[in-house]
């Protein structure tokens, strides 16, 4: 995983809840990378999760709702600093329905041993999209946080249904309706 998925949920922790937490987190955990990232460093992905887990238990808050928070911190983190792929887009289903063929495949070639989803796109008509979210990461909860943040840049609004194909979490269709 790209250490920017790290460096910025470090970064939300620190906005969020302060600096000494994120201190903490990093000196109890013993992590393989030590909690030292670099943007374009590559690291395991099982370091989110355990970073996950002990914010969960220090802050008493659930797993789901802290990776859901940090993909809205994230979608703001990328029209940062992936401007172009969001300006490129004219509205959120726009932007949501090109980040298989579009968005990824770009930083696929930025990064070639970045760790992407798959996503299935089906728009039964202008107000409704389906995407089937696959990763054997299983971070559906940042994704659901991702396409919130999307929905906010663009000042839109939209009803989320999030359901579990595969029991695991590796499967999972969001569909989602503008109001
Ligand atoms: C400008 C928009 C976007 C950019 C630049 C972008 C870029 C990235 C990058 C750099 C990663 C990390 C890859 C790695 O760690 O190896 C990533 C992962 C991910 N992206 Fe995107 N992304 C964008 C939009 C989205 C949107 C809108 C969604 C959801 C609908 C999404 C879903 C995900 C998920 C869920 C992951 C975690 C990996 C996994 O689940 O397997 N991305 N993306």
């Amino acid at each position: 995983m790209k250490g920017i998925v790290f460096t910025e949920f470090l970064e939300m922790i620190e906005d969020k809840f302060g600096y000494a937490l994120v201190d903490q987190l990093l000196e109890e955990s013993d992590l393989p990378s030590g909690g030292i990232y670099t943007a374009i460093g590559t690291y395991n992905h099982a370091e989110i999760s355990t970073l996950v887990k002990l914010l969960s238990q220090k802050t008493n808050m659930a797993e789901s709702d802290l990776l859901r928070s940090y993909g809205q911190y994230m979608f703001s983190a990328f029209t940062r600093s992936y401007r172009p792929f969001v300006d490129r887009a004219a509205s959120a289903f726009d932007l949501l329905s090109s980040v298989q063929h579009y968005i990824h495949v770009e930083v696929r070639k930025l990064y070639p041993d970045a760790e992407l989803p798959n996503f299935t796109i089906d728009q039964p008509s202008a107000n409704h999209l389906c995407m089937q979210y696959t990763s054997e990461r299983k971070l559906s909860d940042f994704a659901h946080g991702l396409i919130e943040g999307c929905l906010a840049h663009f000042g839109e609004r939209a009803t989320i249904v999030k359901t579990n194909l595969v029991e695991d979490g590796s499967q999972v269709l969001f569909d989602i309706v503008k109001s």
